[in-house]
């Protein structure tokens, strides 16, 4: 089946309307045969945004007034769509992305699953009861909206991120303006569209396409704005936390990561080294949570290179759509080149390539942006390859003599978002558990991934604010207002209290 039809126009969705910017408008192309377009999209200005902002604020009063447990059914609405649109979605993310259609498919799980728990906390939302200090007296709290959001999201996860801050928005009763990655916006269009099929009211979820630097100023700064919720790059979240929390919004950024897995003397071997397949090469590496470092103890690096290398080595890389591809190209030129530029700025530094970093045959033929898998041995925890993200299908193996010296590797870095232990001894998990310098720590599992009841974000330059995805996401997108009561009739002296 064909997602698009490649000659279209999509607009913005503004209001409930489709829209054409005040802009030019832009094409976007299948990273797996580029010279093939995908369609052209509105490169929004500033007064786009104005405009988006407007009708979210239009639409505020309304929707921040429409009871919560209908506001979920509106979720669950979407999830319904979204099920039965699941195979069509997935081919769209494979397309702009490059992402293996196995991949596509776990990703719109993975917003169903926000979907569904999203849904439920329509019916669950919530203040709590205090009791005052003084007879005849209540103090009761209710949960209400921000009011109008920002929600700026990357090419990588281009439904199921969009879908995990857009739900508990939604849900909260805040609005809504979406600013998709510039190369992503298809996917962007269909939760707009599958949003409004589901019966949401036009101006609650708004659509702006175009490039992060023109638009993400407004998004961040126009005081209608009362929270914003950024993935992408440490360098870009960093701007846009200062920026926004300047002008007192509330912001929470999911940036970069430098994830390292562990991997101790008494490890199964075989479920380590699967774990590192699946988290260093998965999406070619693109995600926050990949696998960039693995640690291993300096008595067992011979068995684990025996084990890892020939996994590596099998690994199918090809057209994404084909159900047995492990490895589709990465997602743009610009990545392509930023992979290459580490694969060499590791060999100059000393470090063994022992596999991969090629461009493999299919690449040649149709000038997609494949690279074959690639693994650097010899590699010092100073290295580059060891501290900055690549956000490619790059891995780095570095040795440690013992648990301490392997949480010193592991806690060494600007990030600090995941971090794994393989291993069967209990003491030394949990002494792992305790002492990594990171949010979210994988025991005897891949670094990848959260689930959607679960809070999910880094600390140190992986994540700023508050958490996201589960009940974190409600309290990131809601605000309580406490409420005194005296139902005495008399009058209080609130001198003391
Ligand atoms: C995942 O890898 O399971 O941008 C999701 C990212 C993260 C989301 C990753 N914020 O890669």
């Amino acid at each position: 089946m064909k997602a698009v039809e490649s000659t279209r126009t999509y607009q913005n969705f503004i209001g409930g309307t489709w829209t054409a910017g005040r802009g030019e408008t832009y094409p976007t192309v299948n990273p797996a045969r580029p010279a093939e377009q995908i369609g052209r999209f509105q490169r929004s200005t500033s007064a786009d945004v104005d405009r988006a902002l407007e009708a979210a604020a239009a639409a505020l009063p309304a929707w921040s007034a429409t009871p919560a447990p209908r506001r979920g059914a509106l979720l669950l609405e979407a999830r319904r769509l979204l099920r039965e649109q699941a195979e069509t979605f997935a081919s769209t993310l494979t397309l702009e992305t490059g992402k293996a259609i196995a991949d596509a498919r776990g990703e719109i799980t993975r917003a169903l699953n926000v979907l569904e728990f999203m849904a439920g906390e329509g019916r669950r939302f919530s203040g709590q009861t205090i009791p005052s200090e003084l007879p005849g007296n209540i103090i009761y709290t209710r949960r209400r909206p921000l009011g109008v959001v920002s929600v700026i999201t990357p090419w990588n996860f281009p439904v199921a991120i969009p879908i995990w801050k857009i739900a508990p928005a939604l849900v909260c009763g805040n609005t809504v303006v979406f600013k998709p990655a510039t190369t992503t916006p298809l996917c962007a269009v269909r939760i707009a569209e599958l949003f409004a099929e589901a019966g949401l009211p036009g101006g609650v979820l708004n659509l702006i396409t175009g490039a992060g630097g023109m638009l993400g100023e407004r998004l961040v700064t126009h005081p209608r704005v009362r929270g914003v919720s950024f993935t992408g790059s440490t360098d870009v979240g960093s701007g846009i936390y200062g920026r926004a929390s300047a002008s007192m919004k509330r912001v929470q950024c999911e940036m970069g990561g430098k994830n390292a897995l562990v991997v101790m003397p008494d490890a199964n071997l075989d479920l380590a080294t699967q774990a590192v397949i699946q988290g260093a090469y998965g999406f070619c590496g693109q995600r926050c949570t990949a696998t960039s470092r693995v640690v291993v103890h300096e008595l067992i690096l011979r068995p684990f290179l025996d084990a890892l290398l020939p996994r590596v080595r099998g690994l199918r890389v090809g057209d994404p759509t084909d159900p047995q591809t492990d490895m589709g190209p990465l997602a743009s030129q610009s990545q392509l080149q930023k992979v290459q530029e580490y694969l060499e700025i590791g060999q100059k530094e000393g470090a063994t390539l022992v596999l991969g970093g090629g461009r493999p045959q299919v690449a040649r033929a149709d000038g997609g942006y494949y690279v074959e898998p690639a693994v650097f041995t010899n590699v010092t925890p100073q290295m580059r390859i060891a501290r900055e993200e690549i956000f490619g299908p790059v891995l780095s193996v570095l040795t440690c003599r013992d648990l301490a010296h392997a949480v010193e590797i592991v806690n060494d870095s600007e990030f600090g978002f995941k971090a794994a232990i393989y291993s069967s001894n209990i003491n030394d998990i949990m002494r792992f558990a305790e002492s990594v310098d990171v949010a979210m720590v994988h025991v005897n599992s891949p670094t990848l991934g959260g689930e959607a009841h679960a809070p999910f974000g880094g600390r140190k330059g992986s994540g700023a604010g508050m958490k996201e995805q589960g009940r974190a996401a409600m309290e990131f997108f809601s605000e309580e207002v406490v409420i005194y009561v005296d139902y005495t009739g008399g009058q209080r002296d609130a001198r003391f209290l």
